[in-house]
């Protein structure tokens, strides 16, 4: 868990929204962070202490003046502590103040006390948001280094539609991930295809396979957490994509070929986590089929292999692929991984119990160009997915 331990101070000012940051505190203690919330003055006519104490764990500061507890002055001391501030919702008032360095209450007297980053999560009626003193106060702190989630576009509370929504918890969440993360893939671009595809037989029947697409949208959160540019190949799979990546939905093999293909040459690497069929049928009926015969005999066509396609045109760039495999693991995905050219190969048993399809976690052998093998214990998939692009920074540190 990347926050784990880490101390995250929570500023929550007085907007509509406020009752939404207590779902971001308990999506980040969830993670182990550490959370200490600081309300505004005005924060407390929206919500109560109670329930973000009872969440974060943290007794809720609010005076400046009942600070000093014994030779510790808090509105120093948290922000000293902290690895970042976040601001959430963050009103127009308290976006104004901390642009012009105003410290007449708790949060704002430890913004001005803050050496680490501070993100800033506005949410205000669309015609506040847009109102030109709040922009010039927003660009005026992102000159100085403040980072701003934007505010979705919607319904708002005040019954007018537009942009000033505050971003959903899980999107700040990811956002705290992002500026916490060390950038060791700042400018390379990254390729990740993943999930099922579909071959259809008739307009509502399709051969497919259980890939839930979760070891590929782990890797695609990981790399992008880690400063790369990605771009995510993905059949139909039932879970969001990350925030932030170049997402691009395909159907059928035929498909996944045509877009891995268009987006290679643009990547630095490429990591094939997505489950292609090797086959297709020979025709697929305009109509549904009817329970007319007795038997029916379907013809199956080859797909176009689409790591032998993109390993002929591979120059420098990093190729990983994954091998799923049910006997003799580590001998097919050695072949493989000589037949396709390929830098790299996780290999896993799909039969194996909580590896593989589906499951939150996976169990890989992973085997190196250079005949380097490594057996991992079972780990989550968001833990491998780590772990996958570790080996591939070193790849491209070699390079
Ligand atoms: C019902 C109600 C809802 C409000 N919602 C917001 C809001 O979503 N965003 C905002 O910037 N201000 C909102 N305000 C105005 C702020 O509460 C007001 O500017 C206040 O001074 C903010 O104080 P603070 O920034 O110190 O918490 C709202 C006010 C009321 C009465």
């Amino acid at each position: 868990m990347k926050l784990e331990n880490k101390n995250i101070l929570l500023g929550v000012a007085g907007g509509i929204a406020a009752y939404k940051s207590l779902e971001l505190v308990r999506l980040l203690t969830k993670q182990n962070a550490v959370v200490n919330v600081v309300m505004t003055e005005h924060a407390e006519k929206f919500i109560g202490r109670m329930s973000f104490q009872a969440l974060s764990g943290n007794p809720v500061l609010a005076d400046t003046f009942d600070l000093v507890s014994g030779v510790e002055i808090k509105h120093i001391a948290l922000p000293d502590d902290a690895s970042i501030a976040v601001i959430a919702p963050a009103t127009a008032n308290i976006i104004g103040k901390i642009a012009h360095g105003i410290a007449d209450d708790l949060l704002t007297t430890m913004m001005l006390a803050m050496t680490k980053p501070v993100l800033l999560a506005p949410s205000m009626n669309v015609h506040m948001y847009d109102n030109r003193v709040v922009q010039d106060n927003i660009a005026r702190l992102r000159q100085l280094g403040y980072h701003f989630i934007e505010p979705n576009e919607g319904w708002l509370a005040c019954g007018y539609e537009g942009k000033g929504r505050l971003a959903e918890p899980d999107q700040i969440v990811d956002e705290i991930e992002l500026l916490l993360t060390r950038k060791d893939f700042q400018g390379k671009r990254v390729l990740v295809s993943a999930g099922p595809t579909r071959e259809y037989l008739d307009p509502i029947r399709f051969i497919s396979n259980p890939s839930s697409g979760k070891m590929g949208y782990a890797i695609a959160r990981a790399a992008r957490m880690r400063g790369a540019d990605v771009t995510l190949v993905s059949g139909k799979v039932n879970i969001k994509p990350p925030y932030g990546v170049h997402y691009v939905e395909v159907e059928s093999a035929h498909q996944m070929f045509e877009q891995v293909n268009a987006s290679f040459r643009k990547t630095d690497c490429i990591i094939m986590s997505s489950a292609v069929s090797d086959f297709t049928p020979s025709s697929t009926s305009p109509q549904k089929i009817k329970k007319t015969a007795d038997h029916l005999d379907i013809s199956l066509e080859r797909t176009r292999d689409i790591l032998s396609s993109v390993s002929k045109g591979k120059g420098d760039r990093i190729i990983v692929g994954f091998a799923a495999e049910t006997e003799n693991v580590e001998q097919y995905a050695r072949e493989k991984l000589r037949q396709k050219n390929m830098d790299m190969i996780v290999a896993n048993n799909v039969t194996e119990k909580n590896s593989g399809f589906e499951a939150d976690t996976n169990k890989v052998i992973i085997i190196g160009r250079d005949g380097t093998t490594e057996d991992f214990p079972l780990m989550r998939k968001t833990d491998l997915a780590d772990v996958i692009l570790d080996r591939i920074a070193s790849l491209f540190a070699r390079s």
